[in-house]
């Protein structure tokens, strides 16, 4: 199979082209982007492939599906002559995560693209399988950490539904390549730092998510820190038992939902870290419960480039031409 992909200049891109070459139902990549971009020569020493200009006819004519890599704002106009043509495509971004386009324009601060065109696309939450239309929105990173620790807590209605508190943590790979202040080693190096307080365009993807597993979810607490590592999320969440219960009981909820799953992993005992997933598509979840404050406490850890991007979206992949659901991923972290 031949399949293209557009942004391969940029992290997710990076990561996804190696996970696409070593794919086994897959021969060629055929590599889009800016004219004069940086070559996939230049970046992989051996490599000769060659960035072609975007051109959505000889891609569609050329090959099976089409991965975008891009940055947000981008397949909201570029994507729109596949969704025409029902080519598949397998979108990284957030262009067409919400189904609202007035969510979009919201949280993006972007024109959106039409309601119409929007209602072709699925969100493609690759650990908790729903059926995948030609357009496949791949989750956010954070949003993929928070939905994996949240659903069995949501499906199941475990907790308190306006209890939820969610503290995230993300590597700075997350931000993509373009360098700023925030991301300047002076600023993070030995630091800690919360942005987009309130604001991150993560939140409500994920509320979308949650309200179509438990309708009484009407707000979550989401925050965000910047923490000195390249890859990596932890997301801790917090949310009060509607009664009492056990880690036990809790455990054995997460296991049910995930038993499945080869890329989750319920740990039988302790809390996840970023080094037991880093380099994998996994995501590790630990579980407590504390009956002294009727808290339930998850801990979800994914590498974001991975689990996060790259990684979920070969198993949208995967998934959407049935192909096994390992197919082409590395199952075991980078250690150490
Ligand atoms: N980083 C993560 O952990 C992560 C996780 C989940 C999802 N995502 C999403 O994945 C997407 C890519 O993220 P990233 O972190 O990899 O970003 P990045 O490092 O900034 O890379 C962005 C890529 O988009 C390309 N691009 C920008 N405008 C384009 C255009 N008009 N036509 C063609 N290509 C264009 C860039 O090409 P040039 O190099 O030529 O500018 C580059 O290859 C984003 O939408 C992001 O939200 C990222």
């Amino acid at each position: 199979m031949q399949v293209a992909l557009v942004g391969v200049t940029g992290y997710s891109g990076m990561v996804l082209y190696r996970l696409l070459k070593q794919h086994p139902e897959i021969d060629r990549i055929q590599l889009y982007g800016h004219v004069g971009a940086t070559t996939v020569a230049a970046m992989y020493q051996k490599e000769t492939a060659v960035i072609r200009p975007f051109d959505a006819t000889a891609i569609m004519r050329d090959n099976a599906i089409v991965f975008f890599a891009t940055s947000a704002g981008i397949t909201r106009q570029l994507a729109l002559p596949f969704i025409a043509a029902h080519f598949p495509v397998i979108d990284l971004s957030g262009d067409f995560r919400l189904h609202d386009p007035e969510q979009y324009q919201r949280w993006y601060q972007r024109d959106p693209a039409s309601a119409t065109a929007l209602a072709q696309a699925s969100y493609g939450l690759a650990d908790m399988p729903a059926p995948l239309s030609t357009y496949i929105a791949n989750p956010g990173c954070y949003a993929t950490a928070t939905l994996l620790g949240l659903a069995p807590l949501a499906q199941q209605q475990l907790v308190e539904p306006t209890s939820i508190v969610v503290d995230a943590k993300s590597g700075l790979s997350g931000a993509g390549k373009r360098a700023t202040a925030a991301s300047h080693y002076v600023a993070v190096n030995d630091n800690l730092s919360l942005y987009k307080l309130n604001q991150h365009q993560h939140i409500p993807e994920m509320m979308q998510q949650l309200q179509q597993w438990w309708s009484a979810i009407s707000a979550i607490e989401f925050t965000t820190t910047l923490i000195p590592v390249t890859r990596g999320i932890m997301t801790t969440i917090y949310a009060k038992a509607k009664s009492a219960l056990t880690t036990t009981q809790v455990r054995a909820a997460f296991t049910a939902t995930y038993h499945e799953q080869p890329f989750v992993q319920v740990l039988p005992t302790g809390m996840p870290t970023l080094k037991d997933v880093v380099g994998s598509n996994n995501c590790a979840l630990g579980v407590d419960y504390n009956p002294v404050t009727n808290t339930i406490v998850v801990v979800s850890v994914i590498d974001n480039l991975m689990k996060g991007a790259a990684g979920q979206a070969v198993q949208n992949f995967n998934r959407y031409f049935d192909f096994a659901v390992t197919a082409g991923l590395p199952t075991l972290p980078v250690f150490p």
